[in-house]
């Protein structure tokens, strides 16, 4: 089996710049040295699990390129660039659209009246692709992508605004299988999510806030921020391995370990049985 491929981008023009979600707040400015330390502890981590890293070249002015995760949403060789819902990081897609043309995706944009955050707000589990709207991606923009890609999508409501985005309260380990922060959705949400996914391990509050759920899963390993004792030892009895990875700065923009990274070969969890159309 090919090694797994991550795109990450390195935190040079990382910071707190402005405030979009309720993590954010410019007067608690990230510590430049410590972003840098921590994205290379994570970075170091996938390596050291045989991942493939791709580095996007930062460019400044654009503090949250980092988060890879939001760039779009890739399935098999297709980029379905995202349409973010703040100016100020879709300033950004111009360099994910590049990035992803040079590397041999083929580029696709939603209709302009619509917000969908890619691998933020739109996860696979199983062959089924797992849809967060409200605070960020519209609803009828997942139901495009669905269409687009050919694969069936599950509309999760986001009820809380501090996880804003999918990735945030939802993480799919394998087919049938994902962590999740019940208290992110609401009543039918959490109904849609037991019916479709047998095993659902619970994230408990306390480390739901540091992002446990935020995770890069690569095999049956789980890179995860730090100090979050349940959910690793939640992920051993489910014969998972956990590897800690403060990124607590990061934290400050509202990311952790699985915004950071995009997963360019398809995420463990995701059946991607569906073909898409020959050179469509
Ligand atoms: N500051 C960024 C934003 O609010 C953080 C994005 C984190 N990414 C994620 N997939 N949750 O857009």
């Amino acid at each position: 089996m090919s090694s797994p491929r991550i795109l990450m981008c390195p935190p040079d023009h990382y910071g707190i710049e402005y405030e979009i979600n309720p993590w954010m707040n410019r007067s608690l400015g990230a510590v430049r040295e410590l972003a840098f330390t921590q994205w290379k502890n994570l970075h170091h981590a996938l390596l050291s699990l045989g991942v493939g890293v791709e580095a996007m070249t930062p460019r400044p002015g654009l503090p949250d390129l980092v988060f890879t995760a939001n760039a779009g949403l890739v399935f098999h060789r297709t980029f379905l660039s995202s349409r973010f819902r703040h100016e100020v990081r879709a300033r950004e897609s111009p360099h994910f659209d590049a990035w992803f043309a040079a590397n041999g995706y083929e580029v696709k944009h939603l209709p302009e009246n619509m917000f969908h955050e890619g691998a933020g707000d739109a996860l696979f589990c199983g062959d089924t692709l797992f849809a967060g709207y409200r605070t960020r991606s519209d609803a009828t923009a997942h139901q495009w992508a669905g269409n687009a890609l050919g694969v069936r999508v599950l509309p999760l409501e986001l009820v809380n605004p501090r996880f804003y985005h999918l990735d945030t309260c939802f993480c799919p380990l394998a087919p049938g299988v994902a962590l999740y922060f019940p208290d992110a959705f609401d009543a039918y949400g959490r109904r849609v999510l037991t019916t479709h996914v047998p095993t659902l391990i619970p994230v408990v509050e306390a480390e739901a806030h540091r992002f446990g759920c935020n995770a890069a899963v690569v095999g049956n390993t789980v890179v995860h921020n730090s100090r979050c004792p349940e959910l690793a030892g939640s992920l051993v009895r489910a014969g998972y391995r956990s590897v800690e990875v403060e990124l607590d700065e990061f934290l400050k923009a509202g990311g952790s370990a699985k915004c950071l990274t995009l997963r360019l070969d398809g995420e463990e969890a995701a059946g991607w049985k569906a073909v898409p159309n020959p050179g469509g």
